[in-house]
């Protein structure tokens, strides 16, 4: 198959070197020259695990090319996937879909011949037929169908995520574009990938509601972990007692400082507008919105209060060492991560803040230019009042707790992320808090 990925952001690449590692033809383009040149040099515009050696087997093995010439990559392409940013709009919160349909109108001047335009990016309920619209009005000689197929794939382990999912939705009515879509996808479900054929307001819709349900569920162990310190209880027994049940599952009952990232708080944000205007509110998520966001700040306020504890009752003047700063381990991406508000509200209370992150440090420099930023996590613990694990990287996971003692000034550990045992933090002499236990 010949495959152009429109948009070489997060999601296009990785799609893009994952589809030309399944043997297809792939051109990935991007408008932003510079990200195209280093792309062609073999430096990747992500921090993602593995990337850089996939991609560098592909290009090597000439399956795999990227380019600012989108109409020369359109021309005679099988599928055109969609996949450039939909950000939160200012000011209302709707999806942005103006870099969607800007891309629509370039692949309708572009199209020489029949072609299947796939929407990876997410899109509001109700995008492929505009996109399809657009296509027809545009291009009524053409024959060209729209196909919905979100990707479901994490930032950190995206790679794995694109090559062993646990389905690949596609949403199209289209006979001929269902079945360039199976032989796309055909190395998948020869790995037992599940297929699920929709409508393409279904798939559209699948995508918010996993996402929606998923940052629920974080936020409901979150809100429980808040109701075991109350009460005296542990959040870990907790999720584990309940995650045992198979209809209830393990994973994403992991209580923490409120969930962030490039998906979450913007997705949910777009699916609430889309109910609204279609006037079927959904409650639960507009609750999800507003208690992870408070939550944020409410860590602020857990560092400040425990610094209070342990000493003379006095916040300002103290110093207090951030590890982590992106969203989560494994990425440089700090879009809507903890950290910005925990920093801002120490910050606000005359704290001041020093940070470490093992690959975050550049983005985060950006946003907060005022931090002391240090290479090193005893270097930012130095002379500190406490350490806040704010993001569980794995190189904060064994840390030498009498080292971290020994450059402290005040041995207190607050473990925003439940990565360390109590009883061997206190053994160590530490005061601790942890999230819900
Ligand atoms: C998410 C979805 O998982 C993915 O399917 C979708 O395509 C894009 O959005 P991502 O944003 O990369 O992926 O990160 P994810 O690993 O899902 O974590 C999101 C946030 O939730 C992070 O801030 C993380 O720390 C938090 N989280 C996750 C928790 O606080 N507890 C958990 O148990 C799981």
């Amino acid at each position: 198959m010949r495959i152009t990925m429109i948009g070489s952001g997060y999601v296009g690449l990785v799609s893009g070197a994952c589809l030309s590692d399944f043997g297809h033809d792939v051109c990935c383009v991007d408008k932003d020259q510079a990200k195209i040149d280093a792309l062609n040099d073999g430096r990747m515009p992500i921090y993602e695990p593995g990337l850089d050696q996939l991609v560098a087997a592909n290009v090597q093995a000439g399956r795999l090319t990227f380019t600012t010439d989108l109409a020369a990559a359109v021309a005679g392409a099988d599928a055109v996937f969609i996949a450039v940013g939909t950000p939160s709009r200012r000011g209302d919160g709707h999806a942005d879909l103006s870099y969607v349909y800007g891309a629509t109108r370039e692949i309708a001047a572009a199209v020489t011949g029949p072609t299947v335009v796939v929407t990876k990016s997410t899109v509001p309920v109700g995008t492929g037929d505009e996109v399809e619209r657009i296509l027809r009005e545009e291009r009524p000689d053409m024959d060209v169908a729209v196909v919905s197929n979100p990707e479901f794939l994490r930032e950190g382990a995206a790679i794995g995520d694109f090559k062993r999912p646990d389905r690949i939705v596609i949403g199209t009515d289209d006979e001929r574009a269902r079945a360039v879509m199976r032989a796309i996808y055909r190395p998948l479900y020869l790995n037992e990938s599940p297929i699920l054929f929709t409508g393409r307001r279904t798939s559209e819709l699948i995508k918010y509601a996993a996402n929606a349900f998923l940052a629920t569920k974080i936020t409901f162990i979150n809100e429980i972990a808040d109701l075991c310190e109350a009460v005296g209880a542990d959040v870990q027994d907790v999720s584990r007692g309940i995650g045992l049940d198979n209809r209830i599952g393990r994973k994403f009952l992991h209580a923490g400082p409120g969930y962030g990232g490039s998906c979450f708080p913007k997705d949910t944000l777009a699916l609430l507008k889309t109910a609204e205007d279609f006037e079927s509110p959904i409650q639960i998520v507009d609750a999800v919105v507003k208690v992870n966001d408070a939550r944020k700040r409410k860590m602020g306020r857990k560092v400040l209060h425990a610094l209070e504890q342990d000493g003379d009752g006095e916040v300002r003047g103290k110093t207090v060492a951030l590890l982590g700063l992106t969203f989560k381990p494994n990425t440089d991406d700090m879009r809507d991560a903890p950290a910005i508000a925990i920093a801002q509200a120490l910050a606000d209370a005359g704290v001041t803040v020093r940070a470490h992150d093992p690959e975050g440090m550049d983005a985060a420099r950006r946003i907060m230019p005022d931090l002391d930023y240090v290479t090193d996590p005893y270097e930012a613990a130095r002379g500190a009042d406490a350490v806040v694990i704010v993001t569980e990287w794995d190189a904060y996971r064994a840390l030498d707790l009498k080292r971290l003692k020994d450059v402290l000034a005040r041995p207190v550990l607050i473990d925003l992320r439940n990565i360390y045992r109590r009883t061997d933090v206190e053994g160590s002499g530490f005061t601790y808090a942890a999230i819900g236990r």
